[in-house]
């Protein structure tokens, strides 16, 4: 710190909520009827909160303001419009689906560009996508640069996709089972890594060579313009605002949920360029979200989506932002616990697979890593590994585990200050100094007929 100016956040406080710390005892029989499940662990229960950054933001004087402008018509509301044009400024999209978040913004867009047999390269796709793309009748192929599965290797844009990838796979199944590349900017299955400028680029023009849409899963968009700024050449000098909406002029379309990036606690969109393709999305979208001037929001929610969006790309708040996730990171590593390196944009992801050596995948470690640490000190974050991302041998039907086994402490924006982050270190810190007594989990009980992505959220657990 010595050496390093001192840099407060850009904003003051102007609301607090208390938040209140249960007795060991409390937390141990909390966690037990939660079945380990973090997801089943009430507010009351929680100390400080890193499950996740989604819709988890605090929102600004001016979003709390311009939700009373909101205008509540269902059909032409002028809060529609509003949104409409900070996507247009912010982004550079003409056309604008408006839904309630991030996954019926998939599944509006997917269901009329995906038939059956597809095939869709990504660099990492998210779980809601591993659900939605499937539904639809397509495959995802990660094509990530290899890079992106050793949590070691510090490199600035570990969520590059490998083009030679991208082309062999794209040559072996043939441009018209493509209907699209999707990159999600930054990669948050990967540790929050960022996509370069770079990379984006290549990637356009791989689409332009095979004539194939590129689309983004834009959720934490701004996260990856900062990390262009600060660590691609001759960005430096370029705003995030600049470099944000340079990223989107080579994509053709995007999904976006609002809930990370853009400071709200609902709401997303799809932008497009083209209007054919706009068209045909807005059926379901009537069918399954609303009408197209407001989808799954109110007006309300729409206003504060078009403050957010512009303030997301304020230099000041974005370096705040990614200053504090860089702030924990470096708290984490100087105890000696392994962490995704470079330190992403929303989040710290803790190695579990090296924390927890003595837990095999079958027992979840990322998982049991998240269940201790909410023992220990009250903080709930979310494991990020075999629970979540296994997939099947489609002829034996063994399991095949994902590459990385990582327990995610997620930042929301805005929400909490570095002693909070200290406090969270300190509690992984006596986590770490008795790690081989943590113990694994084991699944109890599924839903019927739950896909194997989203045993997270509803699966029950026991210690084994
Ligand atoms: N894409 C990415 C990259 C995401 O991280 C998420 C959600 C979604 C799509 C889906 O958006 O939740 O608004 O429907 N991620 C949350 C998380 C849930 O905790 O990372 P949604």
């Amino acid at each position: 710190m010595k050496d390093r100016p001192v840099i407060p956040e850009p904003y003051k406080i102007k609301m607090v909520e208390p938040i209140k710390l249960l007795a060991r005892e409390e937390r141990e029989k909390r966690i037990k009827e939660a079945y380990y499940n973090m997801h089943y662990l009430k507010w009351e229960d929680v100390f400080i909160d890193l499950e996740t950054d989604s819709g988890t933001s605090a929102m600004s004087d001016r979003q709390w303001s311009a939700l009373m402008m909101g205008d509540e018509s269902y059909a032409g509301a002028r809060s529609f419009y509003r949104l409409k044009e900070a996507v247009e400024e912010v982004l550079g999209f003409k056309y604008v689906v408006p839904t309630h978040q991030g996954r019926p913004a998939e599944n509006v867009l997917f269901p009329t560009l995906i038939k059956e047999g597809d095939v869709i390269p990504f660099n990492m796709a998210f779980d809601t996508e591993m659900v939605s793309i499937p539904r639809c009748g397509g495959k995802v192929v990660d094509c990530v640069a290899d890079i992106a599965y050793d949590p070691k290797v510090d490199h600035p844009f570990k969520g590059d996709i490998d083009i030679d990838k991208l082309e062999a796979l794209i040559n072996e199944v043939g441009p018209e089972k493509i209907p699209f590349i999707m990159l999600t900017i930054s990669n948050n299955p990967g540790g929050g890594q960022p996509v370069s400028m770079a990379n984006i680029k290549a990637v356009r023009k791989v689409a332009d060579k095979y004539n194939l849409r590129l689309l983004f899963d834009a959720a934490r968009s701004a996260e990856n313009a900062y990390f262009i700024q600060q660590r691609e050449k001759g960005y430096q000098d370029k705003t995030v605002a600049e470099i944000y909406k340079e990223q989107f002029s080579y994509a053709d379309g995007c999904v976006f949920s609002c809930k990370k990036d853009p400071l709200v606690n609902i709401g997303g969109f799809i932008g497009l360029n083209d209007e054919e393709l706009y068209w045909k999305t807005l059926p379901l979208l009537v069918q399954t979200e609303g009408f197209i001037t407001y989808g799954g929001m109110s007006g309300r929610d729409l206003e504060a989506v078009a403050q957010g969006l512009r303030e997301m790309v304020d230099d000041d708040y974005i370096a705040s932002r990614v200053r504090q996730t860089q702030y924990l990171g470096k708290l984490l590593d100087d105890i000696g616990i392994e962490i995704m390196k470079p330190v992403g944009g929303s989040a710290v992801y803790i190695d579990a697979a090296a924390f927890l050596p003595h837990i095999p995948r079958s027992q979840f470690p990322a998982n049991a890593l998240s269940a201790a640490l909410y023992i220990e000190s009250g903080v709930r974050s979310l494991g990020f590994g075999a629970l979540v991302f296994t997939g099947r041998d489609e002829k034996t039907g063994e399991p095949i585990y994902p590459e990385l086994e990582l327990c995610r402490l997620a930042i929301p924006r805005r929400v909490y200050t570095n002693l909070h982050m200290d406090y969270v270190a300190e509690g992984l810190r006596r986590v770490y100094e008795s790690r081989d007594k943590v113990r694994g989990h084991r699944i109890i009980y599924l839903p019927p007929g739950i896909p194997e992505n989203m045993r997270h959220f509803l699966g029950r657990f026991e210690l084994v």
